[in-house]
């Protein structure tokens, strides 16, 4: 059998094995945590798909490849990928790199283990309860439930059938059979997931009712009260309303004790998406944008985010203590969950949730909290705020830049508008030629790899850049590089 051993696998080779890997994290330290975070470096190395297929090389073979090459590997890997921990990657909700999350990350992928049972995660189970609890303090609740979830869109779907459920419990067994045409309402500035949910859920996107917004973005309860009358007009009968906490473009905060009083008079479950906006929470002088949130029945937050916790770390929060969850989700599969264990049975989270293994999202939280501290988290938060403030102050001084909106998060919305379409306002083609401003100075900076900033159109608004605050590590030189960035960009524009 010992020559069917294939020439370079590290099987059984101990010593090979951690060669290899102290190697491969030296690699790791000097080209993501070093200079992938140092704003002299690029932030990402553009080729083309073609020739980045070809770089990489990569088709799997039947022969395997020595250690110093699977070594070149790993430094491809890194070279061609974009460096979201870079301080100048601005264009997701999630960047940064924090230390002691990545160690958490670290440990979590090296034991590998799932989340779903005491006996094979006993300090996961215990941990992931501990920090689940205390982000439901911070939501306002002394008891609840939850769990962490592979995403924020996923920890909506998850609110969406636990309303669905409570409302209609045969639901489980029966599924669509014999439910009326429900109706959920969130608003037009919501989250895809919402959708998505609802396709994905067999509610269909048609059960979604879309309600208006004002001009900073927030749902009008008005509005809402107005398209549950016109839904059950139509025969649907209303079960959730979805309210955002930070909405994924404009930022914005939804007025929530307000839709909690429409919520009451109706008998709906509210939803709260806070996947972006929820560690606002931890911030005393800005928590208050989520007023109200303690009314919710579920809250969605993604400590990924802003907290820069690292992908993916996303909790759905509930008030619910009936043990609603596992009455939802469970299958009592008997080769997993057995009930004559030696420990307490409760302790096996895993029939709580649709899936069988799961990772472990708590971890990378923990480490971070217990090293920051909730104070040094909080003054994570206010930071971000204030450089938001900062690179608002500084773009109204200049020529080129129109803001969207007054920013009340730290997503900063505006045009960079170039020397020839300068006091062109009034023309007839100014929009037109503004919306194809953002795409063209997008396409620059990706090919020079000088940074990363996401456009968009919104409603009636052509393409305009979103900047997002979020890396822990962005100093005021950072929102001057960026202004000056994209001066520079757009000169000859
Ligand atoms: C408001 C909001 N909700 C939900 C999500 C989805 O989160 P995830 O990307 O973790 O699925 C996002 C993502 O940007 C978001 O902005």
């Amino acid at each position: 059998m010992a020559d069917s051993k294939p020439l370079f696998s590290l099987d059984g080779d101990p010593v090979a094995a951690e060669a290899l890997l102290r190697d491969v994290f030296g690699i790791v330290v000097d080209e993501v945590i070093r200079k992938g975070t140092s704003a002299s470096e690029k932030v990402c190395e553009w080729k083309e798909p073609e020739e980045l297929k070809r770089l990489l090389d990569l088709e799997l073979r039947s022969q395997g490849e020595a250690p110093e090459q699977i070594l070149a590997r790993c430094r491809a890997v890194i070279r061609y990928s974009v460096k979201t921990c870079h301080p100048h990657f601005f264009n997701q909700l999630f960047s940064g790199l924090d230390p002691h999350s990545l160690a958490g990350r670290v440990i979590t992928e090296s034991l590998n283990t799932s989340q779903y049972t005491y006996e094979i995660a006993p300090v996961f189970v215990l941990m992931e309860e501990e920090v689940l609890k205390k982000l439901r303090a911070l939501v306002g609740w002394s008891s609840g439930d939850g769990v962490f979830c592979p995403g924020g869109s996923i920890s909506n779907m998850y609110a969406m059938n636990l309303a669905r459920y409570q409302r209609y419990p045969d639901c489980k067994q029966r599924g669509l059979r014999g439910l009326p045409p429900l109706a959920l309402f969130t608003s037009k500035e919501c989250h895809y997931s919402i959708k998505k949910g609802a396709a994905f859920l067999g509610l269909g996107t048609d059960s979604v009712w879309i309600v208006k917004t004002d001009e900073r973005g927030k749902m009008m309860p008005e509005d809402l009260e107005r398209q549950i009358s016109l839904a059950e007009a139509e025969g649907s009968v209303p079960f959730l309303v979805s309210a955002t906490s930070g909405t994924t473009v404009l930022g914005a905060f939804d007025p929530l004790e307000a839709i909690a009083d429409v919520c009451q008079r109706h008998g709906l479950w509210l939803h709260v998406d806070a996947a972006w906006g929820g560690s606002v929470l931890l911030s005393q002088t800005h928590r208050h944008l989520l007023d109200g949130i303690q009314r919710a029945d579920s809250v969605a937050w993604n400590p990924h985010k802003l907290l820069a916790a690292g992908l993916q770390c996303s909790a759905l929060l509930l008030r619910d203590t009936s043990n609603l969850l596992r009455r939802c989700h469970g299958s009592q599969a008997s080769y997993l969950f057995q009930q004559d264990k030696f420990y307490d049975v409760a302790l096996d989270t895993g029939d709580k949730v649709v899936q069988c293994g799961r990772r472990v999202d708590c971890l990378k939280l923990w480490l971070m909290w217990k090293a920051q501290g909730g104070q040094g988290l909080e003054r994570r938060v206010d930071r971000a705020f204030a450089l938001a403030w900062y690179l608002v102050e500084e773009l109204k001084k200049r020529e080129g830049f129109e803001l969207v909106i007054e920013p009340e998060f730290v997503n900063v919305c505006f045009w960079f508008v170039p020397p020839s379409l300068r006091g062109k306002q009034e023309n007839p083609d100014y929009g037109e030629r503004l919306a194809k401003v953002a795409p063209v100075l997008k396409e620059r900076m990706v090919k020079e790899g000088s940074m990363m900033i996401g456009y968009q159109p919104h409603g009636t608004r052509g393409n305009f850049f979103r900047m997002v605050v979020a890396n822990p590590a962005l100093t005021r030189a950072d929102m001057d590089f960026l202004l000056n960035e994209l001066e520079r960009l757009g000169q000859d524009l």
